[in-house]
């Protein structure tokens, strides 16, 4: 390999290789061990996604300068920071590493996780810069693995940590991507549409979660993805689901995405309840009618008798009332 291409990629996979002995074969990695292992990552886990430590001391740099590879190289690489003389610094230290792959399973990044959030001002997860073989917007973590899994299952599962993916494969869930910690991007889906028919979004349990999947859910639509269905799967409150395998185990986690998969109206019907009060006719109205704009957008005569019938047994209403309220919605929004 000469390509300058070829030698960034290479460069990282030794970085993702001394990062990975580090952790699981030398006394410099121990307190990232304790960390994963108090996690509950496993080591077949560690070994799945080449997880590293980077230590307090210059590793990186010790092994490049003792290759001597060349200074532009690692200055383009994004592993280094460059203090005002120009010399090189390892730019993760202290931190979990977690390599990132593109779709070929090559290293391209790393994001590196702290051991403790507690009394710092450092980011918990430091991402490498954009660099010529990385650009944030196109990547997933874990694509290339879950690309293949897909082509089993025919979905991939869009979660919001590297934890979550993790996790997720460890409980048998294989065809998880995430995000690089930006929100999710009209590039992100164009790979997802390109790879698999359904994405199950499976976000946080927490309100930015909800608000997030409200984001993606219209990101989707908005791009020209005819046949990518997309699911929700709705997290208990509080938790991620790194956080539900753990606490609930495997099995209890594969069981619950299958059962709590549901349609975007569906999490709409969810979604636009919170800070209403339906007992209120006011509230209700408003909320009924937010509902009818989404229930306007569903492809097929089917789903749209399905979600009215849905609505009318809850509210008691005549469902000849919400045809006529529906089709005047559609009017209004064309
Ligand atoms: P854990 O605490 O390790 O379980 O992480 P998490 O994945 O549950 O974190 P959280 O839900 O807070 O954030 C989800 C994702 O956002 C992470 O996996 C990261 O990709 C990203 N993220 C979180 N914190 C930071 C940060 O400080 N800097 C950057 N760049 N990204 C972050
Ligand atoms: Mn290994
Ligand atoms: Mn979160
Ligand atoms: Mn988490
Ligand atoms: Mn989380």
């Amino acid at each position: 390999v000469d390509s300058e291409t070829g030698q960034l990629i290479q460069l990282h996979q030794k970085a993702a290789e001394l990062y990975h002995y580090i952790l699981v074969g030398t006394p410099a990695g121990e307190a990232g061990l304790h960390y994963l292992t108090r996690r509950g990552v496993s080591r077949e886990l560690i070994d799945q996604f080449q997880l590293g430590f980077a230590p307090e001391q210059q590793v990186l740099k010790a092994y490049c300068d003792k290759e001597k590879l060349d200074y532009q190289l690692l200055r383009k690489s994004g592993l280094f920071t460059e203090d005002r003389e120009g010399q090189l610094h390892d730019r993760f230290a202290n931190r979990v590493m977690y390599p990132i792959k593109n779709r070929r399973g090559q290293v391209i990044a790393f994001s590196g996780r702290l051991l403790s959030t507690v009394n710092t001002d450092l980011p918990k997860y430091l991402n490498s810069p954009e660099t010529p073989i990385f650009n944030k917007r196109r990547t997933l973590f874990n694509l290339d693995v879950a690309r293949k899994a897909a082509r089993q299952d025919g979905k991939l599962y869009l979660f919001e940590g590297f934890m979550d993916v993790i996790s997720a494969f460890g409980a048998g869930v294989k065809g998880g991507v995430a995000s690089m910690g930006t929100s999710f991007t009209e590039e992100q889906v164009g790979t997802i549409h390109r790879t698999t028919t359904q994405l199950d979004i499976c976000y946080d349990g927490d309100s930015a979660g909800q608000n997030a999947i409200d984001r993606a859910i219209k990101l989707v639509e908005s791009q020209q993805t005819g046949n990518l269905q997309v699911r929700v799967v709705q997290l208990p409150a509080g938790i991620d689901p790194d956080e539900y395998v753990q606490r609930f185990g495997p099995e209890k986690f594969r069981q619950y995405l299958a059962s709590q998969e549901e349609t975007t109206v569906d999490f709409y019907l969810r979604f636009l309840r919170q800070g209403r009060n339906l007992d209120q006719q006011g509230e209700r109205m408003d909320y009924l009618n937010q509902v009818l704009k989404v229930i306007a957008t569903v492809p097929t005569p089917l789903e749209e008798d399905l979600y009215l019938s849905k609505l009318a047994q809850e509210f008691s209403l005549d469902k000849a009332a919400l045809q006529s309220q529906l089709a005047q919605v559609r009017a209004q929004t064309g």
